[in-house]
């Protein structure tokens, strides 16, 4: 097996279109052409702009990305590529555009997990991380603990029972009327606001590692209509803030508490709401309390990018674990 191969990583899940290249752990370039602008317009992801979107980006992302790493395609040692979950048009201009790549070049295509490779992310912020470890995970779509055995194998601690922590960001975002994608906005306005707002319990300290989102967010939705149909005057940035220490904090406390339960002493994370301001420092300030090490992706890294790709596709490349040219796009898939 080839050591620190030359992999070119693709993303088209959702809204961007990405590519990035990878010499073994090390990041040669991590390019993204973003339609979120133009599906902001519309106040979330329309799946069919979003197909066309990818569809004019793919070959100029993937252009810019060997450019900027200073490689010629012939040099790649393998193409890994987001193969579900997603959207299903949008993943196929990613999946399509690889196996040409691959199939053309004669080098393995290996088909990557998109959750898998928000996990992945921390790899390339420290080259020499290794398991075991605890990782958070809080993106669009899942919010969980798990117990990372090795970089391929993990056990789910615990998760949430229904909505994400990012989904919950989204909904909170529109009931403020804030754009999407709602995370950065909802983020922004609570920097502004105090934390004086009483919110729901959070199974803290109790539920396992298990979250719920679905009592904060219909809270939050009671109170401002609530407050708006009485005439009362109330601060959205209070209740911005007010939502994220209730959304956040437990996250924080639930990781930490899987990480000194799992007798480990590394905590990653990753996921788009890891590029959360407030949480990074939250979290930050509790590992270093609890004595832990904290591997934090950087921001651009835990919301959509091809580098988490590439980078779970270098765990996939070492584990021998190719994919068929017959694979096909899938739009969900377990994490395991
Ligand atoms: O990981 P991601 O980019 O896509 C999925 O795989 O789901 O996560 C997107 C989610 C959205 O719900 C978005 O609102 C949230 O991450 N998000 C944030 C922030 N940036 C993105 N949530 C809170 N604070 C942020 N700064
Ligand atoms: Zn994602």
């Amino acid at each position: 097996m080839k050591s620190n191969p030359l992999i070119l990583g693709i993303e088209s899940s959702c809204d961007e279109t990405a590519a990035a290249v990878i010499r073994g752990r090390t990041l040669l370039s991590d390019e993204i052409i973003s339609s979120a602008a133009v599906q902001a317009k519309y106040g979330g992801v329309v799946p069919e702009i979003a197909s066309r979107a990818h569809t004019d980006a793919v070959d100029e992302v993937v252009s810019r990305a060997l450019k900027a790493a200073n490689v010629k395609k012939e040099e790649l040692d393998a193409v890994a590529v987001t193969y579900g979950a997603g959207l299903l048009g949008a993943l196929l201009v990613g999946l399509s555009f690889a196996k040409a790549l691959a199939y053309a070049l004669n080098i393995p295509l290996i088909g990557v997990n998109h959750i898998r490779g928000h996990l992945a992310a921390a790899y390339l912020e420290d080259e020499e991380l290794k398991p075991p470890f605890v990782t958070l995970l809080a993106s669009g779509g899942h919010t969980a603990v798990l117990y990372t055995k090795s970089e391929t194998e993990f056990e789910i601690l615990g998760g949430t029972l229904d909505d994400a922590a990012g989904e919950a960001f989204d909904k909170v975002a529109r009931v403020l009327n804030l754009p999407y994608p709602g995370g950065p906005h909802v983020e922004a306005l609570a920097r502004e606001g105090k934390n004086v707002i009483p919110m729901p319990k959070m199974l803290k300290g109790q539920g396992g590692y298990d979250f719920s989102y679905s009592g904060l967010k219909t809270h939050i939705i009671n109170y401002a209509h609530t407050m708006t149909q009485k005439g009362a005057s109330w601060s959205a940035a209070d209740l911005a803030c007010s939502f994220q220490h209730a959304a956040l904090d437990i996250l924080v406390e639930k990781a930490v508490e899987a990480a000194k339960e799992k007798g480990v002493d590394t905590v990653t994370a990753g996921g788009g709401v890891i590029a959360n301001g407030y949480l990074r420092e939250h979290l930050q300030a509790a590992c270093r309390r609890a004595n832990l090490r904290l591997v934090l992706p950087e921001r651009k890294r835990c919301t959509d990018n091809a580098a988490m790709i590439a980078a779970e596709g270098l765990i996939q490349f070492e584990a021998g674990n190719f994919s068929p040219l017959t694979l096909n796009a899938a739009a969900s898939i377990p994490l395991r």
